[in-house]
């Protein structure tokens, strides 16, 4: 399953940064495409030259090339990546990672990383039982970040305990397994997005502020654990990272709609995060609308609503996942489309709620089940959410296979 995934491997100052040798070697054995970021200090513990020799790319250290003066790019790098595993990763960096410090290209790269991020500590048994380090890998694990735990045995301080770097097919299982043992691996999984632009004349359309950043967080999310995704976007700027997502574009509500009732009679779970227009110009003009002739009202009529036309054919083995942004009596119409909709799980925003909805790069989210079941969430980012909802939608389907 790493076969064909863009793997970044970070190294940090260790005596364990030869281990990473190892790692790359099996890295690319599996098929993966390796490339590797390093920090000055683990240049002291193993050549560039190992690392670039065996992962096949050039090794990038500094923001910018020496010789040729070439910008490395970290958003580039950061976007590039299906995972990144920083390994080893000293206290210094976790430290650092959980402080959001950007002092060199790993760091920078770390930051800008949309991917699931593993780090495989490497210190002394008593740094990694410091308050301060217990107290970093917690922040890191709020972030999501994956702790490979370390393995019991002698130190380089000549200590015996915890602290030395996972062994290279250690984390290489870890990793594999991790992917495995998701219930939501090789699940179709239907995702809409974005907005829907109802065309008024050839110029001029109907359309809203939606992003498409919780549906796109969302396939990705569902994606890195091994769903089969495709997500069907309306008019959006957003790129994907994860190539196994197939991306089907559409503008109006109308194709939104044709799209997702094919990919569904296949789908496994489907989650319609699009924020669809409710109604279109009945009639569109096929010239342009002249200002001097221009009506002054447009007649409208109803889109068709894909999440309705959902719920009515969905099968027992199915499950559907809707949105609702609301203003008032909140929980109560979430309810309320959760049993017009026939739907087995509503995220709802709040309009009243600063940082949701629309624009924004966060989100907060109440998720209610079919069962009445409400959990609240706290301000976070759209990828934290995203992870929260997928949570949820584990848990509904662990429950439909009892
Ligand atoms: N939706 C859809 N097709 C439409 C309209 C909405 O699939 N034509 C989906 C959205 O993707 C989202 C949910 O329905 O999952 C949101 O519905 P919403 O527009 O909030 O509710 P409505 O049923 O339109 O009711 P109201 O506007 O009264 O809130």
């Amino acid at each position: 399953m790493l076969k064909g995934k863009n793997i970044l491997i970070g190294v940090t100052g260790s005596i364990a940064a030869y281990k990473t040798a190892t790692l790359v070697r099996l890295l690319v054995k599996k098929g993966a495409n390796v490339r590797v970021v390093m920090t000055t200090d683990a240049t002291e513990f193993i050549t560039p030259l190992t690392l670039s020799t065996l992962s096949k790319n050039s090794v990038l250290i500094d923001f910018k090339a020496d010789k040729t003066g070439e910008w490395n790019n970290h958003v580039e790098l950061g976007l590039w990546a299906n995972f990144f595993i920083i390994a080893p990763a000293t206290a210094n960096t976790i430290a650092k990672m959980a402080n959001g410090i950007c002092d060199n290209l790993l760091l920078a790269t770390y930051l800008s990383a949309r991917c699931p991020v593993y780090y495989a500590p490497a210190m002394d048994l008593d740094m990694f039982k410091h308050p301060a380090t217990i107290k970093n890998i917690k922040t890191l694990q709020s972030f999501g970040n994956i702790l490979i735990q370390p393995e019991n045995g002698e130190l380089a301080s000549g200590l015996y305990g915890e602290g030395r770097m996972a062994e290279p097919e250690n984390i290489v299982a870890f990793i594999e397994k991790k992917k495995e043992t998701s219930v939501l691996k090789n699940k179709k999984i239907l995702i809409t997005a974005g907005p829907t632009y109802e065309a008024i004349d050839p110029v001029r359309f109907i359309g809203n502020h939606s992003s498409g950043k919780m549906g796109f967080a969302l396939a990705e999310e569902l994606a890195n654990q091994g769903a089969e995704v495709t997500l069907v976007c309306g008019p959006n700027n957003l790129i994907l990272h994860n190539n196994s997502i197939k991306r089907i574009d559409i503008t109006s509500a109308e194709e939104l709609y044709q799209a997702s009732v094919k990919v569904f009679k296949n789908a496994d779970i489907a989650i319609l995060a699009a924020a669809v227009a409710d109604f279109k110009p009945s009639k569109v003009a096929t010239l342009k609308i002249k200002k001097s002739l221009g009506t002054k009202s447009i007649e409208l009529e109803p889109t068709k609503d894909t999440l309705a036309a959902l719920g009515k054919v969905k099968s027992k083995k199915q499950l559907l996942v809707g949105f609702a942004l609301e203003t008032n009596n909140e929980i109560e119409n979430a309810k309320l489309k959760i049993k017009n909709k026939n739907l087995d799980l509503i995220v709802l925003n709040s309009l009243n709620d600063k940082g949701a909805g629309f624009k924004t790069e966060t989100n907060k989210i109440t998720l209610i089940d079919k069962h009445n079941k409400i959990s609240k969430f706290e301000l976070k980012s759209k990828q934290q959410v995203a992870k929260d909802i997928v949570d949820s939608i584990v848990a509904l389907t662990n429950k439909k296979a009892k």
